[in-house]
């Protein structure tokens, strides 16, 4: 298949196009960019490799001959658990070069977080790397695979890169298989598959308000389209422009910034691996200085974080390249913002706050930097084409400056497109409570400028560091430990991170409350889930809060966490008893009473 810049956009009217020959295979048989960095790579170790459009093309083609000599062909499902690393880039983008859907898992989640991920797509190979650096501790990610896959009939192959060579990594003669070795034997040359733009592209799975995570089909010329857009015009991302974005691939936004919104654009990004705060607090800065980034996408968290540390750390960098600060994930705090503008941002830099989910393939809410002014916390006006509103319960508009529901009222061609093997689920989810509206999720206002300001989830999902957490998930996850007769999750507002999750438990009889307990219900959450998702403190309680049709209250609990009082409305509560002696629980149990 022929292809241009020019033609880019013909060749998704014709609506056949590859996503991996737009990302690579243009800018490789470019004069102009084929020798030019697609990729830095730098470890946490401070290991520092780059690879150029040239090379990944090579790199790339090479994988994708690989994966087709193991029998994978387009519509089959892999599933990856890798870090930022140069070779996980390979990888994805082999996948879409043949037409082979992958699902990347964040490689924080536990094993059998994995596992449930890897059971619902089906995948047919698993590719990780033997280990992953973070905080200077070795996560050894082929163990958690080895794990994870224990009773699993589907997986014929799992590739291992090893990052870690010298890592004991154990393998399994007939079913595991080297990366390198792959790359090596196979041959470089492996035209694009010609696919229909609108044919699953890829899966990525996400909490929602069900207690277990939903597998999210993203169309992938659709999302070829949507994301280079979004790039293109929120962030301005050019050719010359030297890019960071700290977003781990394990989450959407490094797709949809990075591996193709950032590479259609032919742009040199920066991919790492570790803690943004290792082994020193102004890793980050270094890292910004010694690169000359100037355009820096990240999460409200990590700008937290680099305000925690303080404007000493950030004064001993130079900074003076950064042009644009980009955030996502999470409300962004004036109070951070005005930070980062001046501190990180010298003043000059513009702040871009971009909403977005892992179901709309991008940021329908954002700035145009430049041409919509800045107002710190809102995230900015809908993006062209994007048709978004704040309604009531109704579906019905409310005026501007009144909150409401966050709802999409037209599609735009990286939206969702299903949930892997689930249509119901999808059409449920999505398109049930307000017919003929997308449901965000969110609650948001709109001011008389036509800027929305998102407030925050209406759902069970939590946002722990800019990680979306599904409390039901966790609920599911406490309430199967023999002590436990009820769980509830709600997320308690913290400095840096946004949200931490916090559970409420009310035991079965003969069990004693005390803090062996609470650690092994906090371990039970970090074996189900993930170490992100263990729960910052556990409250021993005797009854739940409840409405009359037996609904625990989560509400109720949060404005108890909160404020230590109840005060909101209390219509449909059964019996107000609980909540005194629940008042009571937690005066006992706050810091200084003992
Ligand atoms: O609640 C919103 C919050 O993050 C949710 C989406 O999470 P996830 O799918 O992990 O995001 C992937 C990003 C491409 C949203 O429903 N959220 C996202 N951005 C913002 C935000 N909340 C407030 N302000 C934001 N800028």
């Amino acid at each position: 298949m022929k292809c241009s810049q020019s033609n880019f956009i013909q060749q998704l009217h014709s609506a056949c196009i590859n996503v991996c020959e737009n990302c690579v295979d243009r800018h490789a048989k470019h004069p102009m960019y084929r020798n030019k960095v697609a990729l830095f790579f730098e470890g946490e170790d401070g290991e520092r490799r780059s690879v150029t459009y040239l090379q990944l093309h090579d790199a790339v083609s090479r994988f994708a001959n690989a994966l087709k000599s193991l029998g994978l062909r387009r519509g089959d499902v892999v599933c990856v658990y890798m870090q930022n690393l140069i070779e996980t880039y390979v990888v994805l983008l082999a996948c879409l070069r043949i037409g082979v859907l992958y699902n990347t898992v964040f490689a924080g989640f536990s094993a059998e977080a994995l596992r449930e991920r890897i059971v619902r797509c089906g995948a047919r190979a698993v590719i990780c790397s033997n280990g992953s650096l973070r905080r200077g501790r070795v996560l050894r990610l082929k163990d958690t695979v080895d794990q994870a896959l224990q009773g699993v009939d589907t997986v014929e192959h799992v590739i291992v890169y090893r990052r870690l060579p010298d890592l004991d990594t154990p393998m399994t003669p007939g079913r595991d298989l080297d990366f390198q070795s792959l790359l090596a034997s196979a041959s470089p040359d492996c035209p694009p598959e010609v696919l229909e733009a609108n044919e699953p592209g890829f899966l990525i799975f996400t909490s929602g308000t069900t207690g277990r995570p939903k597998g999210i089909v993203h169309a992938g010329g659709g999302f070829l389209l949507g994301t280079y857009a979004y790039t293109k015009f929120q962030l301005d991302l050019r050719p010359e422009d030297v890019y960071w974005n700290t977003a781990d691939i394990g989450w959407l936004t490094s797709h949809i910034f990075v591996l193709v919104g950032g590479l259609a654009l032919g742009t040199t990004t920066l991919l790492y691996e570790g803690a943004l705060d290792w082994p020193k607090a102004g890793r980050l800065y270094e890292m910004i200085e010694r690169y000359r980034v100037n355009k820096l996408f990240s999460a409200p968290t990590a700008y937290r974080m680099m305000m925690k540390h303080g404007e000493d750390v950030a004064r001993q960098y130079d900074l003076s390249s950064l042009e644009l600060l980009v955030s996502v994930g999470e409300p962004f705090n004036p109070e951070a913002w005005h930070w980062v503008r001046r501190v990180v941002g010298g003043d000059v830099a513009v702040i871009n706050n971009t909403w977005g989910q892992t179901e709309t393939g991008g940021t329908p809410l954002a700035l145009l930097p430049g041409a919509v002014p800045m107002k710190p916390g809102s995230c900015g006006v809908p993006f062209f084409g994007h048709d978004l509103a704040v309604v009531d319960e109704e579906g019905r508009e409310v005026p501007d400056g009144v909150p409401g529901y966050l709802v999409i009222r037209r599609p735009f061609p990286s939206l969702a497109r299903d949930v892997y093997g689930d249509r119901n689920l999808y059409l449920n989810a999505y398109f049930s409570r307000m017919p003929g509206l997308y449901f965000t999720g969110d609650s948001a206002v709109r001011d008389a400028d036509g800027h929305f300001w998102v407030l925050g989830r209406v759902d069970d999902v939590i946002n722990v560091s800019g990680h979306r957490i599904s409390t039901m998930e966790m609920e599911s996850s406490l309430i199967q430990h023999p002590a436990v007769v009820e769980a509830a999750v709600v997320g308690e507002p913290d400095e840096v991170k946004g949200q931490v999750p916090v559970a409420f438990v009310t035991l079965e009889r003969g069990w004693e409350p005390g803090t062996d307990l609470e650690e092994e219900l906090k371990a039970r959450v970090v074996a189900d889930i993930g170490s992100f998702a263990r729960p910052a403190r556990v409250y021993f309680v005797e009854a739940m809060p409840k409405t009359r049709s037996g609904k625990i209250l989560r509400r109720m609990l949060r404005e108890i966490l909160q404020t230590g009082e109840v005060k909101g409305d209390v219509t449909g509560l059964e019996d107000w008893e609980v909540v005194e002696r629940l008042l009571q629980d937690l005066r006992e149990r706050a810091p200084g009473s003992e």
